[in-house]
């Protein structure tokens, strides 16, 4: 019912030209069977708009004001002019290194929404909260405060990504088991705002140390519709080795 959407999310990672090259090597292998997608760095983004037929391309951040004087920032009405409509909201190392708090998170989410994009926005608990066994109790949270004020219309078009903190970039996976328990917990959380029926229809990704071989199992879960992807979206093999894998 829900269609699988995987984002490699490149951090700061890949020049202008090494992204060209990533589209044209990968762009054509996109199947039907999910929406696939990179999140580039704010310079790469035209190149691989331009680059792009089947891939979609998201930003990694935008700012929640329209315009003003707020240095070294970037609004969503220069992100919709070079034709990107997807935005990657609070990253656990944008909350951890760059101030990002649930009320800018939630400001972003409605700025987007407002402005018909679509956010990718993230949720996930540190390895110190896993092992306080406050998982649920934090993703709550984030999720609650990303979404205040949202209309269900809004909500239903968002993609919520779950990864936990402990997993990104270590090498450590959450079990599937554990990603789709929280991955159905976030969707409960979502039904408590909404009802059933947005709930139903927000797509939830896992993403920490996702890798092609894992891939497939992972969107076995019931409740993971997708897959936010660090390292293994990076190299042209590996990320083709996702799209086989479905
Ligand atoms: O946003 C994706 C990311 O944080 C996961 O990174 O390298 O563990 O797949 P990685």
């Amino acid at each position: 019912m829900r269609k699988p959407i995987i984002v490699g999310n490149w951090k700061m990672n890949k020049t202008i030209a090494q992204t060209k090259e990533f589209v044209e090597a990968v762009d054509g292998a996109c199947t039907d069977k999910a929406d696939w997608g990179i999140a580039t760095p704010y310079l790469a983004l035209q190149t691989a708009k331009g680059a792009a037929q089947n891939l979609i391309v998201a930003a990694q951040n935008c700012h929640f004001k329209d315009s003003g004087a707020y240095t070294g920032e970037v609004s969503v009405e220069m992100l919709k002019e070079i034709g990107v409509e997807w935005v990657i909201l609070g990253h656990s190392e944008r909350r951890q290194y760059f101030g990002e708090t649930d009320e800018t998170v939630n400001a972003k989410m409605r700025q987007v929404l407002s402005n018909d994009m679509t956010p990718i926005v993230c949720v996930g608990e540190t390895l110190e909260q896993y092992e306080a066994g406050t998982t649920k109790d934090v993703v709550k949270t984030q999720t609650v405060a990303a979404f205040k004020d949202v209309c269900p219309n809004c909500a239903s078009r968002v993609v919520i990504a779950y990864e936990p903190v402990w997993a990104i970039g270590t090498g450590k996976t959450a079990t599937n088991e554990i990603a789709q328990d929280v991955c159905a917990y976030i969707r409960s959380v979502v039904a408590e705002l909404y009802g059933q029926e947005v709930a139903d229809k927000v797509r939830i990704q896992y993403g920490g140390s996702v890798k092609p071989e894992g891939l497939k199992a992972l969107l076995e879960q019931p409740d993971i519709d997708g897959a936010l992807v660090g390292g293994a979206s990076l190299k042209e093999d590996s990320y083709k080795a996702m799209i086989a894998a479905l």
